[in-house]
């Protein structure tokens, strides 16, 4: 006799696309020691500005009330405390959307809720991703042997699919403005995919982790699309947003309107939370909290200036060298063709032996990224630059 294992994770790729591109970095470094330190990363989404004076601030009241017999608290509520949840609250009525704070769940960031939230529903559902599409929403369904179906994008869609009918499934994941596209849903189009969730009955598993760096009339939340309480389930991060990479947090909405086959997907996804997770830190929720302050928001809107302004020195450098790309102006990523009809881990290995920038290879993302390459405006504004020289430097020499 022995013990089973689930068989479904000896399908996946040996390792995530990210550990993998750290592997990779790591062996160059390696045999390139005299030159390691020239290398610049625009590869992972990591932030490089560091948290709002505010949120440090709350943390370290927070972590003085910790010491005190008086003020010290133990197991807090698993959904979150009341007064990060009346924040975030109060964050989405900017927005027009009205919502009780029973339907806030505060987790410790969108990828482990994305991944978690597959405890509610069936193996056998099937389910439908963008390719490119962000890996985390492809292998949680794999290690479940759920089947996964893809709605491709291009160049012809300008990396937004929509709706068709051979993409009907049960469970619909969109993530705007998109990871790694940077492409971003305006209200129409998001309107059909709702659309399109009510006909089929499938529920959309919303990704908003970017919404921070929404301008102009596009939505920074599916629930500002009418009927969307009923079909959709919303994940957001406080990674991106506040520099919370390392710090931890982040917020679920579920709708308590949303049903199916006779279950409240928000009581149920209560109960699972109140029996496998145990919350986020009091001190990290007090840090949240202040993001939401006056204080914090000038501050944080500071920091997405910064990113801002790099996306620029990005897409500037795309357009003098007539890359096509997407992204950049709603989003801290772009998309870039690779030049020369490169395949994107050729692209990728050419970039960091010759120029010793690192982006992340399309082809991690999808087929349809296989000629695509992403670079991140988290990086300084020195870096960034020099990197854009050097990219520039590099694409010449291979025309
Ligand atoms: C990315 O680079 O795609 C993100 O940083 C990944 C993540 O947020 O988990």
């Amino acid at each position: 006799m022995s013990t089973k294992i689930n068989q479904n994770y000896l399908k996946l790729n040996e390792s995530y696309l990210f550990s993998e591109i750290a592997r990779r970095i790591r062996v160059w470094q390696s045999e390139n020691p005299e030159v390691s330190n020239k290398l610049i990363r625009m590869g992972i989404g990591d932030v490089t500005r560091p948290l709002p004076r505010s949120v440090v601030d709350a943390m370290i009241t927070a972590a003085k009330e910790m010491g005190e017999a008086e003020t010290f608290r133990g197991y807090g509520p698993e959904q979150g405390y009341d007064f990060l949840k009346e924040a975030v609250r109060k964050y989405y009525t900017k927005f027009g959307v009205e919502l009780d704070s029973d339907e806030i769940f505060i987790s410790d960031g969108a990828k482990s809720d994305l991944g978690n939230i597959l405890d509610l529903f069936d193996k056998d559902n099937t389910v439908l991703v963008t390719d490119p599409v962000y890996p985390v929403y492809v292998d949680t369904n794999m290690m479940d042997d759920r089947k996964v179906i893809f709605a491709m994008s291009s160049e012809e869609n300008d990396f937004l699919p929509m709706p068709a009918p051979e993409y009907k499934a049960d469970i619909i994941y969109l993530c705007s403005p998109n990871n790694p596209t940077g492409a971003v849903y305006n209200r129409e189009s998001l309107a059909k995919w709702v659309e399109f969730a009510k006909e089929n009955g499938s529920i959309i598993l919303f990704d908003a982790a970017y919404e921070c760096f929404v301008t102009g009339d596009y939505p920074h939340s599916i629930f500002e699309i009418p009927g969307a309480r009923e079909v959709a389930i919303e994940f957001c991060s406080l990674s991106k947003k506040a520099g919370f990479t390392g710090t931890r947090c982040g917020y679920t909405i579920v709708p308590d309107t949303l049903e199916r086959e006779g279950g409240n997907l928000n009581k149920m996804w209560l109960r699972r939370q109140t029996t496998k997770f145990n919350g986020v830190s009091y001190i990290t929720q007090r840090g949240a909290e202040a993001i939401f302050s006056q204080e914090g928001e000038k501050e944080i809107e500071e920091n997405i200036r910064y990113y801002r302004d790099n996306a620029k020195i990005i897409t500037d450098t795309m357009d003098k060298l007539h890359i096509y790309y997407t992204g950049g102006k709603n989003s801290p990523y772009i998309w870039l063709k690779c030049p020369g009809d490169m395949d994107s881990w050729s692209f990728f290995d050419r970039l960091l032996k010759e120029a010793y920038v690192v982006g992340t290879p399309g082809a991690g993302f999808g087929k349809s990224g296989d000629k695509f390459f992403r670079l991140t405006a988290f990086s300084t504004h020195e870096n960034t630059k020099e990197a854009m020289e050097r990219f520039e430097k590099f694409v010449m020499k291979t025309r």
